[in-house]
This record gives C-alpha cells, structure tokens and sequence, in this order.
C-alpha cells in the first residue's frame, strides 16, 4: 500500500548532483624529491599519470593539471578550447605575435588567411617545391652512398625539413647562407624550456641568434618585395608574397607582423618533421624486422601498398615520439572536468605522449609496430587517443603539408637505401619538441637491384 509519505517521496525533487570533487593530486614531497633530483619534467608527468587520466600537483606558485585521457583531451582541446587558452607561449622570444603565438580575434584573422594555403587545394601549389626538395636529398643520398662518406640522418632531415618549408615560403631553394643563418632558431628552440616562458640560461647567445634570425628575415622580406613588384609569375610566389599582398589592404600586417608568421612558419614547419623523421629512421633501425618488411613493402608493392605502409611508419613514429609532446594551456576559467574541478589560472598540460603510451589505448604500447595502422580493428576508437597534430581550433596548420613531405622523401630513401650507422643517440631530450639526443651518424648504401624507375 502507497502510503502519503512514498507519495511525497516521489514528488521530491531529484537529490542536487554532486559538485565537483578535487582532482587527485601527486604528494607534495613526490614534486620535491623530483625536482631535488633534476630529472626531465617527462618523469615527473609519468607519476602523475598513474593517478588516473586527470591528475594535478603543484610546481612553485603553479597547480598544473595533467591531462591524458581521450575524452578529456577532447575536453580540453576540442570542445572547450575557450576556456582553456594559450598564455605566454614557451617560444614567445621567437614566435612574437604570429599564428602560434597569437590569442582572439587577430589569431582568428591570422589563421584564416594562411588556412587556404594548407588545404587540400591549397597545397597543390607547393607539390613541386615538396618534390624538389625530396630530390635534392636523394641526391646527396646517392652522392654518399657513392663516396662512403658518413653523414648525420638528423641532419640530412633537418637540412631537407627546412628546406621544404623555405621553398613554400619564399619560392627559393635554400642555399648554405640562408641554411647557416637559420640554424640559429636551433640555437634559441634549444634554450626554450618545455614548460614554461622562462628567461634563457644564456641570454647574450640567443639575443644574437635572434638578431641574426631578424636579419635572414628581412632579407627575405626585401626580396620577396622587390618581386612583387617587377612582378613574379604564381607559380615562382611563396606566403610570404601572399603575406605582403595582404599587406596592402590590412594595416595589421606590418614587417614585424610578417617577420613574426615568416618564423612561425619555419619554426613550427621544420623542427617538428625532421626530428619525426629521425625517430622513423632510428625506429626502423631499431626494430630491423620492421624495416625488412617495410622496405620489402616500399620496392615491390602496389603504389596504394606503398602509400599505405608509408602513411603507418608515419603514424607509428608520431605514436611513439609526437614532436610537439606537451601542449600546454592556461585555464581562463573555473570549469568542471569529468566531474572534477579545474580552478581558473591553472596550468594545464595535455600530453599526447603519455596518451600514446597507455596500455589501456595501445597494447604494447612501447613496440614499434606500424602494422597497428594498417590492420583493421587494431587502433583504438575512441577520439582523442591520437593526437600528434593537436586537436580543436588551434590544431596544426601544416598536418596534410608535412605529411606530403614526409610520404615524398621517403618514398624516394626507403626503397633504395639503406644506412650502416656509427653512432647513435640512445636518449631523448624533451625540450619544446622531443628529439633523440645525439648525432645520427651513418653511411649511406645504394641498396642492390634498384625496383626500376617508372616508364623503364
Ligand atoms: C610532424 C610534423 C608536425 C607536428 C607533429 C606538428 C604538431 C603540431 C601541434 C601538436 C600543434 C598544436 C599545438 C597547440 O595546440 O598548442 C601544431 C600547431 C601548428 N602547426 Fe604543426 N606540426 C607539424 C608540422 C607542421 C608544419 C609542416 C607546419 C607548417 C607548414 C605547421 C604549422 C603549424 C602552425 C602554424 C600551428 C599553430 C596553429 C594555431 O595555433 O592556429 N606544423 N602543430
């Protein structure tokens, strides 16, 4: 029987959902013992991550949130990435106010004018540099491999890498001066602290390389300007042509302006694929099972084969080493995370590479198998468990144009050479992009019964 208490039970209102709770937070001692030990920001993220796909612990005057879970990178990146913001970028001394750096409307306008440049039908206009660029490190390949002298693999994807993206940009080859020149953006991204914005250790040398990475700049500027006004035929124009035409209409486009997306550009088109690059080649030497399979692959399958297995040795490498391996943020705003509270002006670090590296996402996370690509049913479903361009709004500009020039370099290395190394790096430096440690050191040989070329 019903009795008028039941009656009145029903009518309650549903009980107020619980608020949010604190996130689990690593010991305070565990921060101190691992900064007392100056071990790599990476091994302290790694104990944090064993609190769970949410974690937090504070660093100096800093509560840092770590995030790895699929659905809250969703969160984060993808569906909130109003709230939780970019804030005084690690490489601010050297980006300035460009694309990566910039914040609300003028980031809005910035990215708009490039994006067109890196659609499907945008790229269409670089193929020839990207393939011009393939060429001529397969041709310092082929001279090595007919020398015998030794060269540094990283060096070689460093040298291609940038001169890709100096094509795209300018509409030049780039020669030694310029190549010189812009190794200073080494010097300074290598003094850049994973974390944080924080004043260079040696001030006066990246005051230099900043004066000189200015000048390079202005040189560029000076003679993409002149061009334009004798005129250049489309397909001899770069960005930085089209960063000038803007120019004319849109005041915001000052020198400094187009000096700051002209680093930008290299900065973030360089860096990121020649050290994927190294990875993928010191992978494969690694596992040489792999390679044997992979090479057997790049000479004698279809082209559909090729591209594929290609495309997987790409993915698998930015599984294990994503370049850019923390992408930092600042929580403009009090929010609720998986039921969890984010205080505003918390720090909050999204790492794909402990994302990458779950076992619960990838089973044996720590192989090297490319085949997780390739077979059906092997890769996990759940969106945010890849992420090595990033994801949302503020994703990687150039994913399809690196990914272009990746897939034509290595179609022309991997079936016909193969690399006898010296030395090699056996540690990785996380700095702002993750990289292996060390000289690449190798021979170069023209694997035996080259696949013919084409038309042959
Ligand atoms: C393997 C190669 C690359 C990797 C792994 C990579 C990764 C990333 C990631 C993770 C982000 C997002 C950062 C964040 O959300 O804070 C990003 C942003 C960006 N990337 Fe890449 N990138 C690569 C190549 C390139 C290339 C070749 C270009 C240009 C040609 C490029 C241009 C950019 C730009 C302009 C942004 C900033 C976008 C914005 O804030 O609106 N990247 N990249």
């Amino acid at each position: 029987m019903t009795t008028a208490a039941d009656r009145l039970a029903g009518q309650r209102p549903p009980s107020p959902p619980q608020g949010p709770t604190a996130l689990p937070e690593l010991p305070p001692e565990v921060v101190a013992e691992w900064q007392a030990s100056g071990g790599p920001l990476v091994e302290l993220l790694t104990r944090a991550r064993e609190l769970g796909p949410l974690s937090a612990f504070t660093l100096g005057p800093r509560r840092t949130v770590l995030v790895t879970g699929p659905e809250q990178v969703q969160h984060v990146l993808g569906q909130h990435n109003d709230g939780y913001v970019k804030q005084s970028h690690r490489a601010g001394v050297l980006l300035g106010d460009g694309v990566i750096s910039a914040a609300g409307e003028p980031w809005r306008q910035q990215r708009k004018l490039l994006q067109s440049q890196f659609t499907q039908i945008g790229l269409r206009r670089w193929e020839q540099r990207i393939a011009d660029a393939a060429r001529r490190t397969e041709r310092r390949w082929a001279e090595l491999a007919r020398t015998g002298e030794a060269t540094d693999v990283a060096g070689d994807m460093q040298f291609f890498a940038l001169d890709t993206i100096w094509r795209t940009l300018t509409g030049l080859p780039l020669d030694e001066r310029t190549h010189h020149e812009l190794d200073n953006i080494n010097v300074v991204v290598a003094t850049l602290s994973a974390l944080t914005a924080t004043a260079p250790a040696d001030s006066a040398r990246v005051e230099q390389a900043l004066a000189q990475i200015d000048a390079t700049c202005a040189r560029a500027i000076t003679t993409a300007r002149e061009q334009s006004r004798d005129g250049l035929a489309p397909e001899q124009t770069g960005l930085l042509h089209l960063l000038l035409e803007a120019a004319r209409t849109r005041p915001e486009y000052t020198d400094r302006l187009i000096r700051d997306e002209l680093v930008n550009l290299l900065v973030a088109g360089h860096e990121t694929t020649a050290k994927t690059l190294a990875w993928l080649f010191l992978r494969l030497e690694q596992n040489p099972e792999v390679r044997t399979r992979a090479v057997a692959v790049c000479r004698s399958g279809s082209e559909t084969e090729r591209r594929e297995m290609i495309n997987a040795l790409i993915n698998e490498t930015l599984r294990l080493h994503p370049a850019v391996w923390l992408i930092p943020r600042h929580a403009a705003v009090d929010d609720t995370l998986d039921g969890f509270h984010v205080e505003a002006g918390s720090h909050v670090l999204v790492c794909p590479y402990l994302t990458h590296r779950d076992p619960e996402l990838w089973p044996a996370p720590e192989q090297f198998d490319p085949w997780r690509f390739i077979e059906p049913g092997r890769r996990p479903t759940r969106q945010g468990s890849f992420y090595p361009f990033g994801l949302g709004a503020r994703a990687c500009l150039g994913q399809q144009f690196s990914f272009r020039e990746m897939v034509a370099l290595l179609e022309l290395l991997l079936p016909s050479y193969g690399l006898l190394y010296r030395e090699l790096p056996s540690s990785t430096f996380f700095g702002v992009v993750m990289c292996p440690d060390g000289p690449m050191r190798a021979e170069v040989r023209g694997l035996s019964d080259p696949p013919p070329t084409p038309g042959e």
